[in-house]
């Protein structure tokens, strides 16, 4: 069976989406942080048009989805004690482990690194394609650097219906997972910020008096421990502006966040922006007509929840996405979504 692009209603079912997994045709599948571009470990031919759906660079390994805790043996040539606690702990869920890879997991899905990430999903329809297809390798559904889908309607609009979907409702969780690097010498990397935090995974290595070193990556081998790490991500279609002036700043201080001078600011500095960072192209509308207000809610869970959607959903008729970051705490459980802001952002008064 081959699917049949239908002009936006592409919706399939489970059953459906297991025979165009196993042709080798990737599915937009749901998890409980955002929605995957799925195809099986064993699928080259499904693996190579992931890279070519999304138009992602083949530098940017993708994450293995497991149903099973004994899968870890046979996909990694070293399993952590550490990794083990964390994995019994928190999934599933939402944490992915990145842990040296046995030869079962292909140089298509590390990027030729020596590691796999590894994440078993709580989603329970994502369970049933694994157990139905064996592990699934999956990154994010969205375009390369995009805003990632938290719902199927996203996926049926940023593809026009032409790819299939299994619609699982939406993300409860609503931002990617938390990637940590796993060394055997005890030593621990935050590779990607999430809603399961450094201090939760921190508690739990400590209550069963493991050993364990936080790494601090620095900005030069920032993009060659994980490739993706990259500035510019999640950007949605109308560009984002977050107002969040620092004490120490160079620019002119102002007490209130207000949309003239926000649009202003924008304006004076849109000849400095590039065109593109990291391959992802930047949008700079030079007429602004009219600005829309991020607002996100009080609970960082529900903010989490919302923000893609929020990004995603600006009216049509907006030219620019104004954020006050005055609004948003810089507590630690904000971590994550600072960092989802930030790097979707074209430009940050600080
Ligand atoms: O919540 C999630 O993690 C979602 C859902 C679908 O599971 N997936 C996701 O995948 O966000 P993706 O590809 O959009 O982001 C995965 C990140 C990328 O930045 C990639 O560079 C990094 O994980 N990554 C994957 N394997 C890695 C590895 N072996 N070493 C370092 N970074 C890795
Ligand atoms: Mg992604």
């Amino acid at each position: 069976m081959k699917f049949q692009p239908h002009h936006k209603e592409s919706l399939v079912s489970l059953d459906e989406a297991v025979v165009f997994l196993k042709a080798n045709q990737p599915v937009a599948i749901p998890t409980e942080t955002v929605y995957g571009l799925a195809a099986p470990i064993s699928s080259e031919e499904g693996l190579k048009a992931i890279f070519e759906i999304k138009a992602r660079p083949f530098f940017d390994p993708l994450i293995v989805h497991i149903d099973q805790y004994d899968d870890v043996f046979s996909l990694t040539s070293f399993w952590p004690q550490e990794a083990g606690l964390l994995a019994r702990h928190f999934w599933p869920g939402p944490l992915t482990l990145v842990v040296e890879k046995s030869s079962a997991v292909s140089n298509l899905i590390s990027s030729g690194l020596s590691t796999v990430g590894l994440r078993m999903p709580l989603h329970p329809m994502m369970r049933t394609l694994i157990s139905r297809c064996g592990p699934l390798a999956a990154p994010s559904a969205n375009k390369f650097g995009k805003t990632s889908p938290t719902q199927a309607q996203h996926i049926i609009e940023e593809y026009q219906g032409l790819l299939p979907v299994v619609d699982g409702g939406p993300c409860s969780v609503g931002i990617e997972s938390t990637i940590v690097k796993i060394e055997s010498s005890h030593r621990i990397t935050l590779l990607r910020s999430g809603m399961i935090s450094q201090e939760e995974i921190s508690q739990v290595l400590l209550e069963h008096q493991i050993p364990f070193q936080w790494q601090n990556i620095s900005e030069k081998y920032n993009t060659e421990i994980s490739p993706g790490r990259m500035k510019h991500h999640y950007m949605p279609r109308v560009p984002l502006v977050i107002y969040d002036p620092q004490r120490e700043t160079k620019q002119p201080r102002i007490s209130e966040f207000s949309h003239d001078l926000l649009k202003e600011f924008y304006l004076q500095c849109r000849a400095q922006i590039p065109d593109s960072v990291e391959g992802v192209s930047l949008v700079k509308p030079e007429n602004i007509k009219e600005v829309h207000e991020l607002l996100l809610p009080s609970s960082p869970a529900l903010a989490a929840r919302q923000l893609y959607s929020l990004l995603r959903e600006t009216p049509p008729s907006a030219d620019l996405i104004l954020c006050n970051g005055l609004q948003i705490p810089k507590t630690s459980s904000w971590e994550p979504i600072w960092d989802r802001l930030k790097k979707a952002a074209t430009l940050v008064w600080s």
